[in-house]
C-alpha cells in the first residue's frame, strides 16, 4: 500500500515523487508498505504549515487541545491489536511487546490528556506591596520530532502528545525502518480532531528529512531519540542556532547481582532485560555485573535458559525473540561480537541464524560473553542487539563502581535482599532510572524518563517533566500600587551603620 506525507491537513507525495519500501525484518519478501522518500523541500512545506497553524493552536485552551490527545488514546485503545500486528510486521518484536508498545502510547495519551487541565505555573508574593507575581507556561512554537524504530509508537507519543497539549505544532519524522506505526499515529490524531497544519508527517531518511528539520530556522525545539553520534551532530547544529533540543541517546545498562539475590527472580529479570525486544532497547540490560560468589552457579542456570530461547517471527506465539530490525544491525552486532571474542569468553550465540525460514529475515542468536573486563569495548559501548556482557564484582562498592564506569547513564538495577545495599545503590548509581529487584527495562509513562552523562542533555520525557521541553516559562508581574515601585531599591531598608 502506498502512503503519503501529511502537510497542512492534506495527504501528499514527496515533491520528488520518490518512494521507499518498508519490509518485514522477519521475512524481507513481505512488503509492509511504500512511503514517500522526502527531502528538504517537503520539510520546508511542513514547517511552513506548522508555523501557520501555530497561532490558532496556541490560542486553543489547553484542556481543548488535550481532548484531541484523549480521543487519540481512545482510538489507539480500539485499534490496539491491529496496530500491534502491523508493528511486529514492520520491526520484528513479538506481539506481546508490540501490544505493550501501543499500551504505552495509550497510557501516555491519558496522562497528557489530564495534564491539559494541569499546566501549572505558580504564584508567589512579590517583595513589593500591591504587586502580584506569577508564572505561566507557553508553547515554544514548531516542534521537530524525530523518533527511532525500536518503540515505533510509544516514543512518538511521548513527544507528540505533550508537545500538542502544550500548544506547539508538530513536524514529525518517524524512523524510516518503521514508517507505518508513525503514519497510523498521525492518521489517528487527524481523526481525533487535530486541525490542519497542527500535526504534519514527513517520511524519509535522517540526512534528507531529519537534518533539514534540525536546520530549519522555524523549528524552535527538536526532540530526538536515537544514537549518540546523531545526537552529537544534531546538537552541534542546534547549539549554533541556540535551539532547544531534548535528546535521549544511548545506554549501557547494568544489573548488579549481589550474592544474596533471589536467583530465580534474577534469572527471569536478566533474560527479559537482555533479550526482550531482541536487546534493541536503550534501556536493555547489556551488562550483568555478578558477585563472584554466585557467578558460576548463576551463569550455569542462565546459559541453560538462553539456549532455550526460540527465535522466530514475532507474530508466532511460540517465538521468544524476534529478528533485529535490518541487515545493517546484523553487521553492527557481528562487529562487536568479533571484538568481544578477543575481550572475553563467548558462552553462546555469536552469529546470525539462517536456518530454515529464518533465512528470510535478520535473526541473531542470543549471545553471552563471560570473563569481560570493565575496560573492554563490549563492556563500555552500546551494542543494541541480543548480546549480554558478564563482568564479575567482589562487593557492592566494586559493583557500583563498575556499573558507573561507562559513558552512559540511562538505567541500572540491583538484585539484593539487603535493604541497606539497595539504598546504597539507589544513592550511588549514576543513572536517570534505578530498579531494585527488577531489570533495567520497563519504565512507566507517568514517571520521568531519561539519562545522565552522554545518554541525554539534561531533559526528561514522560511525566509532567516533559513540559520543561515543550514550554517556555513566562514570568508575569502585575503592579497595582499606582506608583513606580523599584524592585531591589524601594523595599530595602538602609543598612544600620556598624559600630
Ligand atoms: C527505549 O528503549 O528507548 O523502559 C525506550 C522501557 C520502555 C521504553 C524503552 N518502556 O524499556
Amino acid at each position: 500500500m502506498k502512503h503519503k506525507n501529511l502537510i497542512n491537513g492534506k495527504w501528499v507525495d514527496a515533491k520528488s515523487g520518490k518512494t521507499f519500501v518498508d519490509r518485514n525484518p522477519a521475512d524481507t519478501d513481505d512488503v509492509v508498505g511504500e512511503f514517500p522518500a522526502s527531502g528538504p523541500a517537503d520539510v520546508d512545506a511542513a514547517v511552513a504549515a506548522a508555523k501557520a497553524a501555530f497561532d490558532g493552536w496556541r490560542r486553543t485552551p489547553a484542556p481543548k487541545r488535550a481532548q484531541v490527545v484523549y480521543r487519540a488514546g481512545e482510538i489507539l485503545r480500539e485499534r490496539k491489536a491491529e496496530i500491534a500486528r502491523d508493528m511486529t510486521r514492520e520491526m520484528g518484536k513479538v506481539l506481546k511487546e508490540t501490544n505493550g508498545d501501543v499500551q504505552e502510547g495509550i497510557d501516555t495519551a491519558y496522562h497528557h490528556a489530564a495534564e491539559g487541565r494541569r499546566l501549572f505555573g505558580f504564584t508567589t508574593p512579590s517583595e513589593l506591596p500591591n504587586k502580584w507575581a506569577m508564572t505561566v507556561r507557553q508553547p515554544v512554537g514548531v516542534a521537530g520530532i524525530i523518533t527511532p524504530w525500536n518503540f515505533p509508537l510509544a516514543i512518538p507519543t511521548w513527544k507528540i502528545f505533550p508537545a500538542l497539549v502544550a500548544g506547539n505544532t508538530v513536524v514529525f519524522k518517524p524512523a524510516s525502518d518503521t514508517p507505518k506505526s508513525g503514519h497510523t499515529l498521525v492518521e489517528i490524531l487527524v481523526e481525533a480532531g487535530a486541525p490542519a497544519g497542527v500535526v504534519n508527517i514527513v517520511h524519509g531518511g535522517g540526512a534528507d528529512v531529519g537534518t533539514p528539520i534540525v536546520k530549519h530556522a522555524d523549528t524552535r525545539v527538536v526532540s530526538f531519540t536515537g544514537s549518540v553520534e546523531t545526537g552529537r551532530e544534531l546538537n552541534s547544529i542546534a547549539g549554533g542556532m541556540l535551539k532547544r533540543t531534548c535528546c535521549e541517546l544511548g545506554g549501557k545498562n547494568a544489573i548488579i547481582a549481589m550474592d544474596d539475590a533471589d536467583l530465580d527472580l534474577l534469572l527471569d529479570g536478566v533474560l527479559w532485560g537482555a533479550f526482550g525486544t531482541t536487546g534493541q532497547r536503550c534501556t536493555a540490560t547489556s551488562r550483568l555485573i555478578v558477585h563472584r560468589k554466585i557467578h558460576d552457579e548463576f551463569l550455569g542456570r542462565l546459559l541453560a535458559r538462553v539456549k532455550k530461547l526460540r527465535l522466530g517471527n514475532g507474530l508466532d506465539p511460540k517465538t521468544h525473540v524476534g529478528p533485529v530490525v535490518n541487515a545493517g544491525r546484523i553487521e553492527a552486532i557481528q562487529r562487536y561480537v568479533d571484538i568481544g571474542r578477543k575481550e572475553g569468553t563467548l558462552l553462546c550465540g555469536g552469529a546470525a541464524v539462517t536456518d530454515g525460514d529464518l533465512k528470510k529475515g535478520h535473526f541473531y542468536a542470543p549471545t553471552v560473553f563471560d570473563g569481560v573486563k570493565p575496560s573492554a569495548r563490549i563492556a563500555k559501548e552500546e551494542i543494541f542487539g541480543p548480546v549480554l556482557t558478564v563482568l564479575e564484582c567482589a562487593s557492592l562498592v566494586d559493583g557500583i563502581r563498575i556499573a558507573n564506569d561507562v559513558e552512559f547513564g540511562l538505567s541500572s538495577s540491583i538484585y539484593t535482599r539487603d535493604i541497606t545495599a539497595a539504598f546504597r545503590a539507589i544513592e550511588d548509581l549514576e543513572t536517570g532510572i534505578v530498579y531494585v529487584n527488577a531489570p533495567t527495562i520497563g519504565a512507566e509513562a507517568h514517571l520521568p524518563f531519561g539519562g545522565w552523562k552522554s545518554t541525554g542533555n539534561g531533559h526528561r520525557e514522560g511525566a509532567h517533566t516533559i513540559y520543561d521541553v515543550f514550554t517556555e516559562w513566562k514570568t508575569v508581574y502585575v503592579d497595582y500600587s499606582g506608583t513606580l515601585q523599584r524592585a531591589q531599591i524601594d523595599n530595602i531598608e538602609a543598612p544600620k551603620s556598624r559600630k
